[in-house]
């Protein structure tokens, strides 16, 4: 069997985890979270890094720390992972989805600054709202999907033109690049993932990240059930359990370690596949901009082919999977508002597969799932 992509737990791993259990530190205090907390700051070059439970929660404050309130809108692509949406939702908002650029695979953001600029309108008290609805639009959540980064520059200069917060998914793209500066950087806010398929993985886990000192400490705050006492059991407002564990900050931290080699695997993955099945059939890979350094977290290949590759390379214990289903497809986000002319979601979701990029993936392994596409698409 070749795995999809599976964490790679080869360094110091077991050695911290033991710590942790030997010391009697599993819980959610404990010296590894904020050695991965610094770690992670370190490596994007910023000022704060706040862990949690999971990338969703991640989002899901992150969204409500960037004012998002009730009853607004978040401006964000229609295709991403599910979570996206959800964390939308739990801050009480509703997702204005958007078409995704059928190169790149991110947010288009002509149909983005043609929403704002033909479909809202300032209120007198100068908030941004939707025309057709009267919501307020209140902020924008682009996702590095697949860990490819979009037009940054440009998206934040629509940010700031109508003074939107923007807040990245950036749960896939650790490690990538934008003009040299890290995704996760670029916003007001940025989330991480660490989930057992991402570039690094604590088995579950997140991370909110921000050069914004006051949003830092009500990050830290909102995750860790806003206590304000340090003895007495007094919360002001109301907050969540999310704060990662100590025994996965552990895995984190050895993982953390082992980042740069990851990136180059990745994307040395990236490369023999680029080379091995360009101009094969139909096969096409995503664009990447001249200022992105991509990750490759997850290789993507996109052909007309995708339901036989699907079926027969699983069937040949070479697994791969499908791209997500649009949100505008799933049945609680059916009724969002979808802005697009041509769809191009739906294409890419039924021409797009990923294929085997385990950073422990071998030279042999490889070459067996290039062989094996050759032969289906032939
Ligand atoms: C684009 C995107 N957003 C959000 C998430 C949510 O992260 P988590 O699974 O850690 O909650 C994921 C990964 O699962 C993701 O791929």
């Amino acid at each position: 069997m070749i795995p999809l992509s599976v964490p790679n737990l080869s360094g110091k791993e077991l050695a911290y985890v033991t710590d942790c259990l030997e010391t009697g530190w599993i819980s959610s205090a404990g010296s590894y979270v904020n050695r991965f907390e610094e770690l992670v700051a370190e490596y994007l070059g910023v000022k704060h890094a706040i862990a949690t439970v999971n990338g969703t929660a991640a989002l899901h404050v992150a969204l409500q720390l960037a004012g998002v309130r009730q009853g607004d809108c978040v401006l964000m692509p229609n295709i991403t992972f599910v979570a996206t949406a959800n964390a939308v939702r739990y801050a009480g908002a509703e997702p204005i989805l958007f078409d995704a650029d059928l190169a790149t695979w991110q947010m288009n953001l002509d149909l983005l600054e043609e929403f704002l600029g033909n479909d809202c309108d300032r209120s007198p008290a100068g908030e941004l709202l939707v025309k057709s609805t009267g919501q307020r639009v209140a902020a924008i959540l682009p996702v590095h999907v697949q860990g490819n980064i979009g037009p940054m520059q440009r998206l934040l200069a629509i940010a700031g033109e109508y003074g939107l917060p923007v807040v990245e998914d950036a749960a896939e793209s650790l490690g990538s690049t934008y003009l040299g500066a890290q995704s996760g950087t670029f916003g007001l806010l940025g989330c991480l993932s660490f989930n057992g398929n991402k570039i690094i993985s604590t088995g579950g886990g997140g991370m909110i990240v921000t050069n914004d000192d006051r949003l830092a400490a009500s990050a830290r705050h909102l995750t860790t059930t806003a206590k304000t006492d340090p003895m007495e059991y007094f919360h002001d407002e109301v907050g969540y359990n999310y704060r990662l564990v100590n025994v996965l900050a552990a895995i984190g931290v050895a993982q953390m370690e082992q980042l740069p080699d990851f990136v180059r695997k990745k994307q040395a993955i990236g490369s023999f596949y680029r080379a091995e099945l360009g101009g094969i059939a139909d096969i096409e890979f995503q664009a990447v901009l001249p200022e992105v350094e991509h990750n490759n977290w997850l290789f993507t290949i996109k052909t007309g082919h995708q339901k036989a590759l699907l079926q027969e390379l699983n069937n040949a214990k070479i697994l791969c999977r499908p791209f997500w289903m649009p949100m505008n497809r799933l049945p609680m986000y059916k009724t969002c508002l979808y802005v697009s002319k041509t769809d191009n979601c739906q294409e890419i979701h039924s021409t797009c597969l990923a294929i085997p990029c385990s950073t422990s993936i071998t030279e042999a392994e490889l070459g067996t799932v290039t062989k094996e596409i050759k032969r289906i698409v032939a």
